[in-house]
């Protein structure tokens, strides 16, 4: 069954497979500092507004991992249409049939990760359905849905607006870096798997994850929310913050790799989606990823004053490694953590 099948059985608790032993408690949209997730508005990113915008994302990609971008040219109009075909794909009869179809790693690495993908040893299950669509490289709109009628067309037109999107953040997040633009984006940015996700209403949204803590393993993640809310995100002191729902906002996130690559300046950060008892949610990912052959360490000039700080590897190697790590969602351990290279104690 679908976990929209589970929660639309009129249940009053969450089967056992879904519940967490912990209340998990509600956050709201700023730290008990007044702090809330940065918004960073991008219009004039190729004008004199430039160097102001890079330095308010290299703030918050220090300071969070995450911010939300506004005026970042993907159109309203395209937004909606987007959601509007993911909402009639879900509504599609024999959904679960439909997700195991479709949900397509194309490479061969990544159907070996797929199959590795175990939930069960991963507990609890996610209160969640999706469908990763897989955009570049290797597109293959043969293996889309061909339901809802526009769903393939409409699709293209969003992966193509966020690949442009996502080379115009991660140049402006090279040269936040001091690097040459095009850096980031030759060495990280060459896939993109867009995930349509719903989390189902929840009868027991404090025992529930739509998505338990995690950090994202790919380079950055861009991901739409819509108005429902629900994502959380760990700041450095530790405390949840809801990211408010903001419309046809954008949220951007730091990942592993991009760790791992800016040589920990920039940190990926654990997120958490709690799920709401009245509504269910939408929201759209895309993954940034390397190419899978990709061995991702940090370029010379960002290792020359504190040295190497994480061990380098391939982009297949890492993913392969961190499906099958245990989850431990309340010790605030990361699976980048195991590739730190041990630090010899200052003077
Ligand atoms: C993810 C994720 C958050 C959301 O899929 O990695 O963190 O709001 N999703 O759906
Ligand atoms: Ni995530």
């Amino acid at each position: 069954m679908s976990v929209k099948d589970v929660a639309s059985s009129g249940l009053n608790e969450i089967p056992g497979e879904f519940r967490a032993s912990w209340h998990v408690k509600k956050a709201s949209a700023s730290n008990s500092n007044g702090q809330s997730i940065p918004i960073i508005d991008l219009a004039g990113l190729h004008g004199e507004n430039r160097s102001l915008i890079i330095e308010q994302i290299k703030t918050a990609s220090e300071e969070w991992g995450f911010f939300q971008v506004v005026n970042h040219g993907v159109s309203p109009q395209l937004l909606d249409e987007t959601f509007q075909e993911q909402r009639k794909f879900f509504e599609l009869p024999d959904l679960k049939e439909r997700l195991k179809k479709y949900t397509i790693y194309s490479d061969k690495e990544m159907s070996q990760v797929a199959k590795m993908e175990n939930e069960t040893i991963r507990s609890p299950s996610n209160w969640r359905d999706n469908m990763a669509l897989n955009y570049a490289p290797n597109l293959d709109t043969q293996k889309w849905p061909t339901e809802p009628p526009n769903f393939i067309e409409v699709n293209l037109k969003y992966n193509q607006a966020l690949y442009h999107l996502k080379k115009e953040l991660l140049d402006a997040l090279s040269e936040s870096l001091g690097l040459q633009t095009s850096l980031l984006d030759d060495v990280l940015g060459e896939g993109q798997i867009t995930n349509m996700i719903y989390y189902p209403p929840c009868p027991e949204p404090s025992y529930a994850f739509g998505v338990r803590p995690h950090s994202d393993p790919n380079s950055i993640t861009i991901l739409v929310q819509d108005e429902v809310g629900g994502l959380e995100v760990r700041d450095k002191h530790g405390e949840w913050v809801q990211v408010k729902p903001t419309p046809y906002a954008f949220i951007v996130n730091v990942g592993d790799q991009l760790e791992i690559f800016s040589n920990g300046k920039y940190k990926s950060v654990e997120h958490r989606v709690v799920p709401n008892h009245d509504k269910g949610r939408f929201s759209i990912g895309s993954f940034a990823a390397p190419s899978f052959t990709t061995h991702v360490k940090p370029p010379p000039e960002l290792t020359a004053k504190q040295g190497q700080l994480y061990n380098g590897c391939t982009y297949a190697d890492y993913v392969v490694r961190f499906k099958k790590a245990p989850v431990f969602p309340t010790s605030g351990h990361k699976f980048i953590d195991h590739l730190k290279i041990p630090q010899l104690p200052q003077n």
